[in-house]
């Protein structure tokens, strides 16, 4: 950034990001979404939702924009300071105002304009106004959590420990045994796990971030090898768009220093709007021009008959399988009740029955 830009910033517009813009911002100002380094323009904004592309040609599937009112003065070629609600600042080099198409987007990215779907009821919500321009960090803010979040130092930390190949793995849950077992079979192909939660704003319903980490730690220190997994997370927010965020999860965790990564039934998604197998189809097309290798999973569960863990491609008992939804395991652990073992680990069953009984 010139120091023209930076002379105008201290006495230009400020603008107060909320907590999804505040987590693209410094994303991006991180490189995070690299070969993204700042809010979309129009072309950009266009050719993602036409095809999955950048202007320039690169993949992108989702459309990362700063939506503000109209009335809002800022101008091309203004410098804009942008406060994150955790007290960081970034300064933003203006270079265009358009305006985004809603009912475009919602049904090109989450393919549904119903606004039951938690990414379209914040889209509908959200300006049509957009202005984009590079992002630069001035400072962060205080970050939630003590383990790295940030490209530059995960990819310092993957590095001390020597792995070659690393697979990183992508929640928005905590850790059932089922992702468990996923984590098992693809640390067996690798030197290294990363494990990667996503800790940005997520639905009203979904396992609150701190007591996710609570479980997330809890499982890495009990049950693997110290050596061979590192805890990092991701501030970014969910956006439920199944498929297409599936693949931006993949692009992200490549730029984390990430070689492989996991995407299993339904990823990033929400009720039964995409099919199963999407997300995995898409991350499957077009992982080797990203530049990270798709480690894919059926559906997996436990199978009382089989007595273990088994997926829909090694098991004929899919009707017999142990399973709960979302739903009825919280309502279980709100009435301090055990879900089955096989399902949730005891010790991971007991941190989520305080929150939920804490929670009402
Ligand atoms: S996500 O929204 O972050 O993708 P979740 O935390 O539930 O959701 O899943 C993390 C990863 O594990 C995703 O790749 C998902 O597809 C995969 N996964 C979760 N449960 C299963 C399962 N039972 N069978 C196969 N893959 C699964």
């Amino acid at each position: 950034m010139s120091a023209e830009t930076t002379r105008r910033a201290s006495t230009s517009l400020a603008l107060r990001l909320d907590d999804l813009q505040a987590a693209d911002a410094m994303l991006l100002a991180a490189g995070a979404y690299w070969p993204l380094d700042g809010f979309m323009g129009e072309r950009d904004y266009r050719g993602v939702l036409r095809d999955l592309r950048l202007d320039g040609g690169q993949i992108f599937p989702l459309p990362i924009v700063l939506p503000v009112p109209d009335d809002f003065a800022a101008r091309p070629g203004d410098a804009l300071t942008l406060h994150t609600p955790d007290g960081g600042e970034l300064l933003m080099e203006v270079q265009e105002r358009f305006r985004r198409q809603r009912q475009w987007e919602a049904f090109a990215v989450y393919r549904t304009g119903d606004a039951g779907h938690p990414g379209v009821e914040r889209l509908l919500r959200e300006e049509e106004q957009c202005l984009a321009g590079p992002i630069h960090v001035v400072s962060y803010g205080k970050t939630a959590f003590p383990e790295p979040w940030t490209p530059e130092e995960t990819r310092r930390l993957i590095a001390e420990r020597g792995w070659r190949k690393i697979v990183a793995f992508q929640t928005r849950n905590p850790l059932h045994r089922a992702h468990e077992h996923l984590l098992r079979l693809a640390l067996e192909r690798v030197d290294g796990l990363l494990l990667h939660p996503l800790v940005g704003p997520t639905k009203h319903d979904d396992v609150p971030a701190p007591v996710r980490m609570a479980c997330y730690r809890l499982t890495l220190t009990a049950f693997f090898p110290p050596e061979r997994v590192l805890l990092g997370v991701l501030p970014a927010a969910m956006r439920y768009a199944g498929p297409r965020e599936a693949l931006f999860h993949a692009l992200v965790r490549r730029n984390y220093g990430a070689t492989h990564f996991v995407v299993g039934r339904d990823a990033a998604g929400v009720g039964d709007l995409y099919h199963p197998d999407e997300s995995r189809e898409l991350v499957e097309r077009y992982a080797e021009e990203l530049g990270i290798a798709p480690i894919g999973f059926a559906p997996v569960g436990y199978c009382p008959r089989c007595d273990g863990f088994v997926s829909s491609r090694t098991c004929p008992h899919r009707q017999q399988w142990i399973e709960l939804s979302g739903t009825a395991l919280r309502a279980m652990l709100k009435r301090g009740e055990d879900p089955p073992k096989e399902l949730v680990r005891p010790e991971i069953a007991a941190v989520l029955r305080r929150h939920f009984r804490s929670d009402g």
